[in-house]
Order: structure tokens, then sequence, then C-alpha cells
């Protein structure tokens, strides 16, 4: 492990870093010694890529409990994913339910496609998709009794985060899902938030689409991500993007099979060589004791700050307890403009935070920090306790001093 020792990285929710030194090894192997497409051509360097693809595939469906192997599709982020979901499964006609917490990896294409229903225009609506907000609270926590009374006899999909990028509250995956068994509605998840410290289980929670991206929790290298479905889901998809896929050659028609149907044009190599080893890292490390780890850390932060919190210097959005939340407090400082404050914590401590509205204005809205926004302390796997004292420490002395 590499790390610049004069900075204090407190983005993980951003990006996670440092990386583990296996996966800057598994990419530099790549890229140095094996450096060959796959799929497409045939000596024993594109073979020894097809084990690595094929590997990473396994190790991501292990861990998140997708049906096989070849139902796990790369992707560049869960961005895209989320692109390739939304736009090629809904359909006019269809109503949509998100969590009030979504980011806009998930509201951007569902606005490109679909318009919000307001509670003034009930009527039929069978030209266009339509979505629907469920309601949180102001900590966060999705309002699941809500879920019923949104239902229309057209909503054919729920899409929800597992946790917030804003405030790290974890949103009731389970109870969604058994209510989308109940309703027989199509289950789409964003685990980019907890993929890496909590565990998923697509078969218990009853997932049918789970994205995923490898640079955060997943400790791998940006610009490689993906997502797993189900069978049933994958014939309902229209791909976004097609190609050559170096199967089927005789035909000018997208193949069936997964992962080929979603999966044109050269995969990104290097990037799923990295995340096949951070994967390994993290099933031998243990993703149990990784979070314990972010809990320990997040309540040891929390901890410290509340005596700013009881002096009225800083409001923390979100709820109270680690255990409701992932590795993630967003801080409101009461007498000091946030990107001042972010600015302060860089500049004079070096703590690195993120700051503003967080790509998720709907979630700022729930919690009630829109539009001024929120600092956010994001943690992780290699987060010391002196870190975490030395953030608390600076927030003291910075808001104590405004
Ligand atoms: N990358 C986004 C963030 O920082 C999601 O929260």
């Amino acid at each position: 492990m590499d790390r610049t020792c004069d900075r204090i990285y407190m983005d993980y929710a951003c990006t996670s870093f440092p990386k583990p030194g296996e996966v800057i090894r598994a990419m530099t192997d790549y890229m140095t010694r094996i450096g060959s497409n796959v799929s497409r051509s045939s000596y024993e360097t594109a073979y020894e890529a097809e084990e690595i693809v094929y590997d990473t595939r396994a190790l991501l469906c292990e861990l998140f409990h997708g049906p096989d192997a070849r139902n796990v599709i790369f992707t560049k982020n869960i961005t895209e994913s989320l692109n390739v979901l939304l736009k090629g499964l809904l359909i006019p006609g269809d109503h949509v339910l998100v969590s009030a917490m979504e980011h806009n990896a998930v509201m951007r294409p569902l606005n490109q496609i679909a318009v919000e229903l307001s509670d003034t225009a009930q009527g039929s609506r069978e030209k266009e998709i339509i979505y629907t907000r469920i309601p949180c609270d102001a900590e966060g926590h999705l309002q699941i009794q809500e879920m019923e009374k949104l239902l229309r006899p057209s909503t054919r999909a729920v899409v929800m985060m597992t946790a917030s990028n804003v405030s790290g509250t974890l949103m009731p995956v389970e109870e969604a899902g058994a209510f989308c068994r109940k309703h027989g509605l199509i289950f789409i998840v964003d685990s980019a938030q907890t993929a890496g410290a909590f565990p998923i289980d697509m078969e218990k929670l009853g997932i049918d689409a789970l994205a995923f991206t490898g640079h955060k929790g997943l400790l791998g290298p940006q610009g490689i991500g993906g997502f797993i479905l189900t069978d049933a889901l994958a014939g309902q998809i229209d791909p976004l993007i097609s190609g050559g896929t170096g199967s089927f050659s005789h035909t000018e028609q997208v193949p069936q099979i997964l992962p080929d149907r979603f999966e044109a044009g050269t995969l990104n190599l290097p990037g799923i060589a990295g995340l096949g080893a951070s994967l390994k890292f993290l099933k031998e490390r243990g993703m149990d004791s990784i979070l314990v780890h972010e809990r320990q850390m997040t309540q040891e932060f929390l901890d410290r700050i509340q005596p700013l919190v009881q002096d009225g210097m800083l409001k923390i959005a979100g709820p109270e307890s680690a255990l409701e939340r992932s590795a993630v407090v967003s801080v409101c400082p009461t007498a000091l403009d946030p990107s001042d404050l972010a600015f302060r914590l860089e500049s004079e401590y070096g703590i690195m935070t993120r700051v503003g509205l967080h790509c998720a204005p709907s979630a700022h809205r729930s919690l009630g920090t829109y539009p001024s926004g929120t600092v956010r302390f994001s943690f992780g796997w290699a987060t010391r306790e002196d870190e975490i004292e030395t953030a608390a420490q600076a927030l003291g002395e910075i808001c104590g001093h405004c």
C-alpha cells in the first residue's frame, strides 16, 4: 500500500484511496506481460486474459450471489450500468418508484426518458414513462410504508440505492425486495455506497439487477463497473450499445447470450485485472472485518464531533448511530459556508472531503440541506484512528473560531 502521508484522505464515498498494492501489481502485470484482448484471438496470452476476466466475473457473482458468472456484465461504472438498465427496460406506459435519496446516476437517466408524476396529475399517462419518489424522512430513512400507496397498475420497477452517498443512511433493501416480490415488480439496486463492506445477496434480497462500481468500496481502479442481472430480466432489456463481441461473427444482429448481449467492443481489461485483484484482497481480508473497522471509525468520529453539535456549531445530516449508516458523515457548519470549511480543512490540515450537493439534490432536499449542501467526510479500509482524531480536532478548531 502506498499513500502520501502529508494528507488525510476522507473522500472514500467518492472513490477509495489508497488501493491495495495487489491491484496495482495485477494491472501492471496485465499491461506489461499479457496485453491481449479476449474473445477474439487464440494464443496463450489471450487465454490468460480470458481467465482473468472469467475469474473476476466469478468473484463478483460469488460476492453478490448472482445467478451465474455469465450474468455479470462489465461497463465502465455504475452510471453506465444504470443507463443501460433504465433506458433498455422502460417503455411508454411504465411507472417506476425511486427513493427520494437517489443520486443523479439514477435521476438524470430517468429524467431523460420519464416524467415525475406529481400529486395533481393522477390521470392515465399511457404515452409516457412516469416515476414517483418514495419519500424519505429528515434522516434519510425511506418511508417504506408509503410504497403501497404509490403503486399504480402500470408500476413495473423499483430503483433504489443501498445507502445514501450524502448521509450514509442505509436503505431498507430487504423490505423493498420483499415488497417487489409481493407485487411482481422488477427490483433494481445501486450498490455503490455499500459494496465491499456490507453483504449484498441478490438472491436473498430479491434483486433482479444489481449495479456495481469497481472504484469505491470494491477497492478497484476507476473506469470499471458493471451490473448483474437475472436471465428473465436480461430478455427484457434492449442493449444500449451494440457492436462486435468476438462471438457469432457470422451475424450482424446483437447476440442473445450473456454477457455478450451487453458487452460490445473491447472491455477495460487492465481495469478488470485490477478489480479481480481487489476482490481477492477483500475476500482474504474479510468484508466483515472491513465493515467493523469502518463502523468503528464512523462511530468514533460521530462521538468526537458530538460536543460541537451540542454547542450549536455543527449539524450532522442523517442518523445518529454508525449502525444505521455507511462510513459517511455529512456535516453543516452553522456559522460558516460549507465550501469555506472544506477549503480550510484541506489547506490548513490536509484533510480531503467532498463539499456541496454530491450530485444528489433529491437527497439534500430530503435531509433539509438543500441548497447549501454539506461537507462530507467518508472513511474506508485504510482510515486510521489518529486521522479521525485530527479531523474531529480540525473541525472543532475551525468551527470554534469562525
Ligand atoms: N461519486 C459520488 C460521490 O462522491 C457518488 O458521492
